[in-house]
């Protein structure tokens, strides 16, 4: 695209089906890094249910074109043009043969076929198929597949594909071949080759029906001994799908490929899944716990999009969360089912708190800028600039939301009815709405405003207690904030919101619930109701309450909202010690965090003096001594609100203030629990052999947690000896960064040349380990930063090293991305040199990888919700990007962020 074009903005509304379809595809590759051929042969024909076409349209980019046959003879009528092919007035069905060729070795996209550490890899998703050969690049046009791949012997002794290997052999001039075939149909943005220098772990496995499956992880030699942690993840996947909805593995053969330059997480592939090797690869020297649980997240997602994305695929772009909204959701569900089986809820709550937290620091803060969309979007420029938070995330959220109305039984009907109906199909968002009501007799036509609605609502809950007719209300009403774009807009009405409430009585325990008009037998024993909020307003009347009861409000986060209710410091003190939900536990002491916090930013923001809170204090204090609740519990309860959720929370951002008021709280708390975190410390050591077990990460997270707050005394000296024995005797990758971490941060006190050599003996030590070194660039480009050298110093220094390279993705979010949105208070530094930084990178990485550079162009979007000093450099800063930036990728965000 040019610099002056208008952006094609695609539209849903715009949708109509593919005026041709495509049967069977046959694909021969001849792989070389310069220049790879590709020859296509489809079987093509009309679409009976689309309108009439004369020309047929294949999408194509970057493909140089050799040749064209239709049936057998040559073709005339082909034009080759910069967005495909037209072959004009063609018949009703035929056969085209295809022959172009692409360079994969000059492939910086990393979409298409590319080249990385002399191997080749594919990445379709969304629209790189098109940069392989001529297609229908759209998911509603599903064929089967058949693959034949030749290349050098020696170089590529590993030839893969989708489905199952049906022949191969050896060639003349030391090449040879293996022919693949999928038996299933899928889309194009499925496909996948791989080729090179691998080796596999094996294991074989027999499904719940008695069928025999091999199963690889695919990796470079040198990584062999990384692997058994994805394979016991997958098999993990595997058998949980099969006990919780019934699905089982369809192909004879599965495979998980690693691959160290890769634009996001993991593909999910038909039988052949590429993954960054930051999720495939684990031992216990290089991985830490929240690596080994982002693997097992991971790996289960790309196995269970086998059926949710797979088998039922999308019908276009805009029903994306219909793969990855119900996928992010199951993967949810599978890593609570690890952590603490299917049943024990207080050990799943650690798992929830932990997407809640993600969610409402990442997709809330979406969903307030210029980027806000629903779940299923209305329009894009660039599809690679919707794998957000919302689509992802708040997606999940929606399909939570029908598990929590119809209960866990209720939505295994509803996922039955689905595949049952929809098996082999592209289908849309509609289908699974649909899908769920009729198998739960519902009418869910309000529910489908959560897939069309932009924006966070919020529910204002008010409450009455009538002590003599014993009765309690409780009133919602639901809306968006003021100036929110959701407000902004035309709203399409109230949702249908479940809002889980429980009644706490003075003793701590939870009040019996009914509701007025109930009966006694109808009334449940749960102490947990689920309410149905479906009007602006609607008042719920508990009656036969005893006592006034404090409200436990939205329970394990029952619906995507922000709930607003004025609870006093003394009742979320209360909610925190005696919440029967765990997940509103930690959210009173979240709530008690973050108002204390934020009313310290405002005075730092007027450099008014600073004191800490006692309550705060106290409440924080019994956490941690309460060795009733789980060491991941607390670990989770004691962590402060983010400075990035924080600044977010004020009326104009200010990160300087937020980090002030942050570190005045880490330091108050280090100091008046100094010896009850010494005591934590020693009481979650867990010597011996490394395990990644739930049980053994907890008790390292509380553990590394009182090391990470001991590191903030004024004076250190204990932190530093602590620190440095942990990382002198560390057995495992979560200990050993936490120490050098801890010391880091204690460096301003007397722990300067302590943390200088860890880091220097971390780089030593694992030297050969990219996923490490991007850990010991991570490090670096969070840490805090002094007057004397503020870390963009640092960074800019890093940027030179030899090991930094902007070409792999991994590296480049290591130092750039973690300065850039990981260090708001050096990031937004009042002399606009964040910006600056910022600005150059994404015109550097603009020019190499769009969808790299998009991310991180995303990081200036809420620039109108700063401080006036901050918010005008941040426009220069986008202005420049707007005025340079070529790709439609990066375009699309800052002429967003604009506009
Ligand atoms: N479908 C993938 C997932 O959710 C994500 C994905 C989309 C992707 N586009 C990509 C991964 C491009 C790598 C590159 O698991
Ligand atoms: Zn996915």
């Amino acid at each position: 695209m040019s610099d002056t074009a208008t952006p094609t903005v695609i539209r849903r509304e715009d949708y109509a089906p593919p005026a041709f379809l495509i049967d069977t595809v046959d694909l021969e590759f001849d792989l070389a890094p310069e220049r790879t051929v590709v020859k296509s042969t489809l079987r093509v024909r009309r679409n009976p249910a689309a309108g009439p076409a004369p020309h047929l349209e294949l999408m194509g980019e970057q493909l140089e074109f050799i040749g064209a046959q239709i049936d057998g003879n040559a073709c005339e009528n082909v034009r080759a043009h910069e967005h495909g092919l037209t072959i004009e007035n063609v018949a009703d069905a035929f056969t085209l043969t295809l022959t172009g060729a692409c360079n994969p070795e000059a492939n910086t996209t990393l979409s298409g076929l590319y080249v990385s550490s002399g191997n080749f890899f594919t990445q379709c998703e969304a629209e790189g198929f098109r940069r392989i050969t001529w297609f229908l690049d759209r998911p509603d046009v599903m064929s089967t597949y058949t693959v034949t791949l030749r290349a050098d012997k020696t170089a590529c002794p590993v030839l893969l594909s989708n489905g199952n290997l049906i022949e191969a052999g050896d060639l003349p001039d030391g090449r040879h071949y293996a022919k693949w075939e999928d038996p299933f149909r899928k889309p194009s943005y499925l496909f996948a080759l791989v080729a090179g220098k691998l080796v596999a772990l094996e294991e074989r496995i027999t499904t719940s029906s008695g069928k025999e499956k091999l199963l690889q992880v695919w990796v470079e030699p040198h990584d062999l001994d990384k692997t058994r942690h994805a394979m016991d993840s997958l098999i993990h996947s595997i058998r949980w799908d099969e006990r919780r909805f019934g699905l089982e593995l369809d192909l004879d053969r599965f495979m998980i490929v690693a691959v160290s330059d890769f634009n996001m997480g993991a593909m999910e592939n038909k039988g052949l899944n590429i993954f960054n090797t930051k999720y495939v690869l684990a031992n216990p020297e290089t991985a830490t716990d929240v690596d080994f649980a982002n693997i097992e997240a991971v790996v289960g997602h790309e196995y269970f999009h086998n059926w949710t994305g797979n088998r039922v695929t999308c019908r276009d772009w805009f029903q994306l969360s219909l793969k990855e909204g119900l996928t992010v959701f199951r993967d949810q569900e599978f890593s609570a089912a690890m952590s603490g089986g299917d049943e024990n809820e207080a050990a799943r709550a650690t798992k929830r708190i932990e997407d809640v937290r993600v969610l409402r620091q990442m997709q809330f803060a979406e969903d307030a800028g210029p980027m806000a969309h629903p779940v299923r979007p209305e329009s894009y420029v660039e599809i690679n600039n919707f794998y957000t938070m919302t689509v992802y995330e708040k997606g999940a959220e929606v399909v939570r939301m029908y598990q929590t109305l119809f209960g866990r039984d209720g939505f295994r009907k509803g996922m039955d009815l689905y595949f049952q109906r929809h098996d082999g199909q592209a289908v849309t968002c509609d289908d699974f709405r649909r899908a769920m009501a009729d198998a739960n007799g519902r009418d869910l036509a309000q529910f489908e405003r959560w897939y069309s609605q932009a924006g966070t609502p919020r529910v204002t809950v008010t409450t009455q207690y009538d002590a003599a007719a014993k009765r309690y209300s409780v009133t919602l009403a639901q809306g968006y904030a003021n100036g929110s774009p959701a407000a902004r807009d035309t709203q399409k009405g109230p949702l249908l919101i479940p809002f889980a409430i429980g009644l706490i009585g003075p003793d701590g325990a939870d009040l019996p619930l009914k509701l007025e008009g109930e009966s006694s037998s109808n009334a449940t024993a749960s102490t947990t109701r689920v309410l149905e909020l479906t009007d602006a307003q609607q008042t719920f009347t508990f009656v036969d309450v005893a006592h006034k009861p404090l409200p436990s409000l939205l329970r394990n986060f029952s619906a995507p909202v922000i709930v607003e209710y004025d609870y006093g410091n003394d009742e979320l003190a209360f909610l925190l010690a005696h919440d029967s939900d765990p997940f509103n536990r930690w959210e009173a002491g979240q709530r008690l965090a973050t108002r204390e916090l934020l009313a310290l930013a405002a005075r730092a923001a007027t450099r008014q003096p600073l004191a800490m809170n006692d309550a705060l204090t106290e409440a924080f204090g019994r956490v941690l001594n309460d060795a009733s609740l789980s060491p991941s519990f607390r670990e989770l309860a004691l962590m402060l609100p983010s400075e990035t959720y924080l600044a977010e929370q004020m009326a104009e951002s200010n990160p300087a203030a937020v980090h002030a008021a942050r570190q005045f709280v880490r330091k108050g708390l280090a100091a008046a629990l100094k010896n009850e975190w010494l005591a934590a410390y020693d009481a979650n050591l867990t010597p011996g052999a490394y395990e990644p077990t739930p049980e053994a990460a907890g008790h390292r997270g509380l553990k590394n947690l009182a090391l990470s707050y001991l590191s903030e005394l004024d004076d250190p000296a204990e932190a530093v000896r602590l620190a440095t024995a942990q990382y002198n005797a560390a057995n495992n990758m979560t200990d050993r960064a936490a120490a050098l971490s801890a010391l880091m941060n204690a460096a301003a006190g007397t722990g300067g040349e302590q943390a200088k050599q860890a880091l220097e003996d971390f780089y030593v030590r694992f030297e050969k380990e990219p996923l490490v070194i991007d850990k010991w660039f991570s490090l670096q480009a969070t840490q805090r930063g002094t007057a004397q050298r503020p870390t963009i110093e640092t960074v800019r220094t890093l940027m030179r090293h030899p090991a930094f390279n902007l070409k792999n993705p991994n590296r480049a979010r290591s130092l750039i991305f973690s300065f850039c949105a990981a260090n708001p208070a050096q990031f937004h530094a009042a002399d606009g040199s964040g910006y600056a930084f910022w600005a150059e990178q994404v015109l550097a990485l603009d020019a190499i990888n769009p969808q790299v550079a998009a991310r991180l162009a995303r990081n200036l979007e809420l620039w109108r919700r700063f401080t006036p000093a901050l918010r005008d450099a941040m426009r220069a800063a986008l202005e420049q990007v707007a005025a340079q930036a070529k790709s439609r990728d990066v375009r699309e965000i800052v002429e967003k962020a604009l506009a």
